[in-house]
């Protein structure tokens, strides 16, 4: 096969194992490009204050070699901070509200992605097939086909795509679709994702759909398909069973002191629904108060996005409420929520998945959602946990054992923690083998698979 480069804005070096990356694209790409080898090229994390940042710093692990780029606080200000995450981010989450646009951000975003594309030309070679990722790339194809370049090239957006009604109210959303195109394919979480990028196009006068996962507009022809992300699924499994011996694991276990545990892990980020998802936990308390101080619920939320305003703020909000609810329903010798900033490395979460009775996963919007996928893979066989998760997260449209929930519906989450807790073994058995199934199959090895054969074919 081809030489694969995979270009994100986020790129993270092999980790200590205490410095967990957060985020699922992170997680997903590293265990993708292990498999296979590759270029792997992104920003550095760090910029500075100098007009040119310095050149790309190379560096090997095992059959991986890193391009990483510096940039400036400038243009971290404007693509990072603002275009990608004060405008795409909250539009693709369907929160119009929140979008804050400026034409010095739009400018700058535009900016970096020709940036990026003079930093990782020299590195392609003729046959070289290339993998862009997420929402921050999105003009990196034309920037590249700019500049003469024939190679396949494919984007993949990790979070969610709206209807055409949320995404029009963007500026410059001729300019980000007319980006779309000039990728050979371009791969949505879901189908759902898919059929809002087709449909808006085609609604809108701005291109056709031609066939079954083949689109025109602006001139091109392309094909656009739906590929689940997922997790390397017994590779987790087993670090779940080894996990009981953690020291970490182990002291959750007995400070919990016998009570069933609740599990939600999340970066702190408005679309994951954690403050609702708290009112839904004190909600059920209050519904059955027969299970004060037989049950604990673990938030892990490390912070995400600090410069950002709306982060900033809901850093305060989340910690807030969750003193309040501990206020409000525990008791001398019971403290209900229990609330963590730190990020944790993913094999001891998964053996804190294995130890929770319930994982509470209810995003108000989420393109796929890997927690809830390494909850399942995490769970022993003979006692699985029940997983409660949102119908707006990707991942509902996968895992059909879970008990679904509306997470703006406060006291229907609360129904279905109570629900979780009280659910036979037998129901939680069939649930979870129905899940782990389809996650043997669907891992992340499938993932990678079928979107660079749809790449490379046809
Ligand atoms: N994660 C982690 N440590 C933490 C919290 C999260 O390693 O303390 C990982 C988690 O295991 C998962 C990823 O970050 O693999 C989060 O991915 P997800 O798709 O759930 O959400 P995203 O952060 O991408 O929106
Ligand atoms: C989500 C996005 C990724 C991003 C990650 C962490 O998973 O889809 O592109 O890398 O969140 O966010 P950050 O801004 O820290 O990279």
């Amino acid at each position: 096969m081809s030489r694969l480069i995979v270009v994100s804005n986020r790129v993270t070096l092999p980790q200590k194992s205490g410095d967990a990356p957060a985020g699922g694209l992170a997680v997903a790409l590293q265990a993708a490009l292990e498999e296979r080898g590759g270029i792997w090229m992104g920003w550095s994390g760090k910029s500075s204050g100098a007009k040119e940042p310095a050149p790309l710093s190379m560096q090997e692990h095992g059959n991986i070699t890193y391009a990483l780029t510096d940039l400036t606080k400038t243009d971290v200000e404007e693509y990072y901070h603002g275009f990608a995450n004060r405008v795409l981010w909250p539009l693709c989450h369907y929160r119009m509200d929140l979008a804050d646009y400026g034409r010095k951000e739009m400018a700058g975003y535009f900016r970096v992605n020709r940036f990026f594309a003079h930093r990782l030309a020299p590195l392609i070679q003729e046959d070289d097939v290339i993998w862009v990722h997420d929402y921050h790339l999105i003009p990196l194809a034309a920037e590249l086909r700019q500049m003469g370049l024939k190679n396949k090239i494919g984007f993949f957006l990790h979070i969610p795509w709206p209807p055409a009604d949320v995404l029009f109210t963007m500026p410059v959303h001729e300019e980000i679709m007319r980006g779309l195109s000039h990728y050979d394919l371009v791969g949505f979480q879901t189908d759902h994702d898919l059929d809002n990028f087709g449909g808006g196009l085609v609604r809108e006068g701005i291109g056709q759909r031609l066939s079954e996962g083949k689109f025109s507009s602006y001139g091109r022809v392309f094909k656009g398909g739906h590929y689940a992300i997922s997790i390397e699924t017994e590779q987790f499994a087993a670090f779940a069973q080894k996990a009981a011996s953690n020291v970490m694991v182990r002291k959750a276990k007995q400070s919990v002191e016998g009570r069933d545990m609740i599990i939600g892990v999340d970066r702190l980020d408005y679309s994951k629904g954690i403050t609702q998802r708290l009112d839904a936990f004190e909600r059920f308390i209050t519904m059955n108060p027969g299970y004060q101080n037989k049950v604990t619920y673990l938030q892990i939320t490390p912070k995400s996005r600090s410069e950002v305003p709306e982060y900033e703020q809901m850093q305060r909000t989340v910690a807030e409420q969750a003193g309040r609810v501990n206020g409000a329903i525990g008791t001398v010798d019971w403290v209900p929520v229990r609330y963590i900033n730190q990020s944790i490395a993913r094999p001891v979460l998964a053996g804190l998945y294995r130890l929770s009775r319930i994982g509470l996963v209810t995003p108000l919007r989420d393109g796929m959602n890997l927690v809830a996928k390494e909850y399942v893979a995490a769970q022993d066989p003979e006692n699985p946990g029940v997983l409660v998760l949102s119908r707006f997260a990707g991942a509902a449209r996968e895992l059909s054992g879970a008990l679904l929930v509306n997470p703006y519906d406060i006291e229907g989450t609360a129904h279905a923690i109570a629900r979780g807790l009280t659910m036979s073994l037998e129901e939680r058995k069939q649930r979870w083998e129905r899940m782990m199934e389809h996650l043997k199959v669907y891992d992340i090895n499938r993932w990678c698979d079928d979107f660079l054969k749809d790449l490379t074919t046809g």
